[in-house]
């Protein structure tokens, strides 16, 4: 069909670069949609000597080789459709599973901003759903235009042959069913692409309500849930059956326009077989193919539709795989060596929207200097740090590691050399080795080993089922949030990188267990670059310097006594939990 865009060719076309591994399947499916399509066009042709014959009433013979053939040509049609069917689909699937590697690694590849500017829930949808409406939309192009062109070709070929007068009176009418056919398909696109958004906002739900499931109980709102997940998914069943809707018109209206055609072949048609200038067994395979025909140029008309709701779900897939990563590697940066862990924030400022959460920051950590960033909530602690990860780039100013700016570094290279251990204690259903070792893959399991011991978790692995092969995401195994923290530290030990970032990361440890760890991380920051970010306070008044962040800017920063003896924040701040 004419009239479609740029966007829509261009996303067409990426669509069919991904079935381009596969062309080999494909040509073997074309293989089989000649078959069918030639089969088709064969029995119509062959209407009218059987009926000649038959009418004839001389041959006998055909009445033994005409069920026979019938029979044998339906054999070889059905496997020439298997072969199709098999090849075609398969082909799809294949394709549709390298979109959705593609979508993932390009996910995987964007900054921290894209995520929390998105939510869960579609970014799953797009993987999920988006990529099944698109494949759906790829195999019914590819087998709608091999076998049922192919099929309509061959019968059109056998149509034009009995009599071209009588094909073009018949398909006069085709041209009527465009617009119509266009408009439906144009709707029936935008209708894919908000139902997807409504698919992906059930999906949000779904991720939300599940993992938030003890907080829901807690508060007794389970019935709030259902009542939200219920008019959630009824906005999804509108959009569905507005879908519904122009879909199930399309057939109707384009029947009704092709039935004048019909009308008309059977009116001037009947009346010359009457008046005897045409042979009624011609006009009966005229007919045959003719009735043959409009199956396969509807389903191409309806193919059209499938494309429409495709490019829209295809849009909505490129869109992500468009996206460009706000963090990347600067064209000169480097893979450098381990660093010696010396930080330098140089007039650091950065905003996530319109207000700025850190402004003006100066601040310089030596090697093996234990820097404490403390201060109210919301004062920028966890954003400060994670500039020197490359969560963000600063919007002003820059981060410097041994005196070079850490863009200038290519990101692994900048990645090795920090450890983290975040507020949010992030552990995955595998083994308890396996998620230690997420700090360092080829580590060996004594190296793993030890690395707990450091971080005071090897009592309680060793007092499950498996021990350190035990799988957390087993059902039966729950950690406690005090040993989810040290599992959390023992991969950051593991690591052995010369910075380290400590952002809460002994909040969730009882006393005894804290002093443990807090050992066990005094041993770590030995010869490393710290920071620790902490609430109680009483945990880092050993540090080299303490830097208070109020409201995004440094409000004091020295020594725990030289802070006690400013009378400042910090001071105050100190009395308090002193009280306490
Ligand atoms: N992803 C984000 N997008 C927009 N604003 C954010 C984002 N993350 C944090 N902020 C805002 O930035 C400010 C600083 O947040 P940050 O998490 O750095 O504070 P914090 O000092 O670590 O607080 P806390 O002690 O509670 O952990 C806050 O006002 C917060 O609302
Ligand atoms: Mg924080």
């Amino acid at each position: 069909m004419s009239a479609v865009s740029k966007k829509e060719t261009t996303a067409f076309m990426r669509l069919l670069n991904y079935s381009r591994p596969y062309w080999w399947r494909i040509v073997v499916a074309s293989l089989g949609s000649l078959g069918v399509g030639g089969m088709d066009g064969a029995m119509a042709y062959l209407v009218e000597p059987v009926l000649r014959k038959i009418f004839s009433g001389k041959e006998t013979g055909i009445f033994v080789l005409l069920p026979m053939g019938i029979v044998l040509l339906f054999a070889v049609r059905g496997l020439c459709r298997y072969t199709n069917d098999f090849f075609i689909r398969t082909a799809g699937q294949l394709a549709v599973q390298d979109v959705r590697n593609d979508l993932y690694r390009k996910n995987m590849g964007l900054g921290l901003g894209y995520f929390t500017r998105n939510e869960t829930g579609a970014l799953m949808s797009r993987v999920l759903a988006d990529v099944n409406t698109m494949q759906e939309g790829v195999a019914n192009v590819i087998t709608g235009l091999f076998r049922d062109g192919i099929s309509a070709v061959s019968l059109l070929c056998v149509i034009f042959y009995r009599d071209w007068r009588l094909a073009l009176i018949s398909f006069i009418v085709i041209p009527l069913t465009v617009i119509p056919a266009q408009k439906i398909g144009k709707r029936i696109k935008s209708l894919a692409r908000h139902g997807q958004e409504k698919m992906g906002d059930l999906a949000g739900i779904l991720q939300e309500t599940y993992s938030g499931i003890k907080v829901i109980k807690a508060f007794g709102l389970e019935a709030r849930e259902v009542e939200r997940f219920r008019q959630c998914n009824q906005r999804y069943y509108f959009f569905i059956r507005k879908n519904i809707k122009y879909e199930g018109l399309s057939t109707p209206i384009m029947e009704f326009i092709t039935s004048f055609g019909i009308a008309a072949v059977i009116y001037v048609g009947g009346s010359n077989v009457m008046q005897g200038t045409r042979s009624a067994s011609e006009f009966f395979s005229f007919i045959t193919a003719m009735v043959l025909v409009f199956n396969p140029i509807k389903r191409l008309l309806a193919s059209y539709n499938n494309v429409q709701r495709s490019l829209g779900a295809a849009e909505r897939v490129f869109e992500v795989m468009d996206e460009e990563p706000e963090i990347v590697d600067a064209p000169d940066a480097r893979d450098l060596g381990r660093a010696t862990g010396a930080v330098e924030f140089r007039d650091v400022s950065f905003k996530y929207d319109d207000d700025y959460v850190l402004q003006g920051v100066n601040l310089s950590a030596s090697r093996g200097e234990v820097i404490a960033l403390v201060g109210p909530s919301g004062g920028g602690k966890t954003t400060l740090v994670s500039l020197i990860t490359r969560f963000y780039d600063p919007t002003g100013g820059a981060v410097l590691m041994d005196g070079l700016d850490i863009r200038k570094r290519t990101m692994k290279s900048l990645l090795e050399q920090i450890a983290l251990v975040d507020q949010e204690t992030i552990l995955f259903n595998d083994t308890i080795a396996n998620n230690i070792r997420y700090g360092k893959t080829e580590a060996t399991d004594e190296e793993v080993a030890a690395a707990a011991t450091a971080a005071f978790a090897n009592d309680f692995i060793a007092d499950l089922p498996e021990g350190y092969e035990t799988n957390i995401g087993d059902r039966g195994v729950r950690l406690s949030g005090g040993q989810r923290q040290r599992l959390c530290i023992a991969r950051a030990i593991l690591k052995d990188a010369p910075i380290l970032i400590l952002d809460e990361a002994t909040s969730a440890l009882d006393t005894e267990s804290e002093q443990m760890v807090q050992q066990a991380l005094n041993n770590l920051m030995k010869n490393r670059t710290t920071f620790v970010i902490a609430h109680r306070l009483s945990t880092i008044t050993h540090a080299d310097r303490i830097v208070v962040l109020e409201k995004g800017v440094v409000a004091e920063m020295g020594s725990h006594e030289k802070l006690l003896d400013n009378d400042g924040l910090y001071s105050r701040l100190h009395g308090m939990q002193f009280k306490a």
